[in-house]
């Protein structure tokens, strides 16, 4: 436990937490869009999607990633605070006339578009998983009609597409400053891999992008 303790207490640590807890959040953000593609393929498939993810034989599953969703969550943006603080602390003057040479603009508004992405998730949630948020009527078992209604609203829509940017640019950087930190990149594989990371980045996003732009355009309606 000490040892732990320790390895976080360096900045590699805190890079190594960010990085693992990255990747996990990663995948879940993927299979999640993967899933929500049944989407494009009407009420019923959906719906039996929805319904499955509620039913006590998902329970199980469903705390599971639940519980170590969150904890991801809380770690990333622990080790990012501190990063953040330390960095801050080590630097108290800031730059003059500085370049932004190596950095890209993703890389540069991590510590922006980290914070907005969360206070998405937040609304998210509030909206689709709880209802507390109702933008459009809810239907309980409905999540299609819950869905179509809700990306049917123009601010709706617009919060939605500006989050999945936003998540674009951040896993743009993320993706790859995560492998390099854990030592997976090698000057044979870089180019090879630096690409799949960027791909993996464009469908996530232009996936999440699709739902309230194909319904904002009418492709997708109510049933
Ligand atoms: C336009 C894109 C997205 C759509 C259409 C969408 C759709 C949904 C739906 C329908 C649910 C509720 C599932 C249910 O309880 O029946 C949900 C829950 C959730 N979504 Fe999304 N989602 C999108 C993007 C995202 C993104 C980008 C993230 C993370 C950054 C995310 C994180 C979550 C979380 C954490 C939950 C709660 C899961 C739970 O019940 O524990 N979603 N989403």
């Amino acid at each position: 436990m000490d040892t732990l303790r320790n390895y976080y207490a360096t900045t590699m640590g805190k890079k190594v937490v960010m990085a693992v807890t990255g990747i996990l959040l990663f995948l879940y953000v993927l299979v999640h869009m993967l899933g929500n593609l049944q989407l494009y393929a009407g009420p019923p498939l959906i719906n039996q999607y929805a319904h499955f993810l509620h039913s006590s034989r998902a329970a199980p599953l469903l705390w599971t990633a639940r519980v170590v969703l969150l904890a991801c969550v809380g770690l990333h943006i622990l080790a990012a605070a501190q990063l953040w603080w330390r960095n801050r602390q080590a630097r108290p003057v800031a730059y003059s006339g500085r370049t932004w040479r190596e950095a890209d603009l993703a890389a540069r508004t991590m510590i922006l578009s980290g914070p907005i992405i969360a206070a998405f998730v937040i609304y998210h949630i509030l909206h689709l998983t709880t209802h507390d948020v109702r933008p459009a009527p809810v239907f309980e078992d409905n999540l299609y009609a819950t869905l179509v209604g809700g990306f049917q609203v123009p601010a709706v829509a617009a919060f939605y597409i500006v989050a999945m940017v936003l998540l674009g640019f951040h896993l743009w950087h993320a993706l790859w400053s995560w492998l390099q930190t854990l030592g997976l990149t090698h000057p044979h594989y870089d180019r090879t891999l630096r690409l799949a990371a960027r791909v993996l980045t464009l469908i996530v996003v232009l996936g999440d992008l699709s739902f309230p732009l194909s319904v904002q355009l009418g492709f997708v309606t109510a049933p």
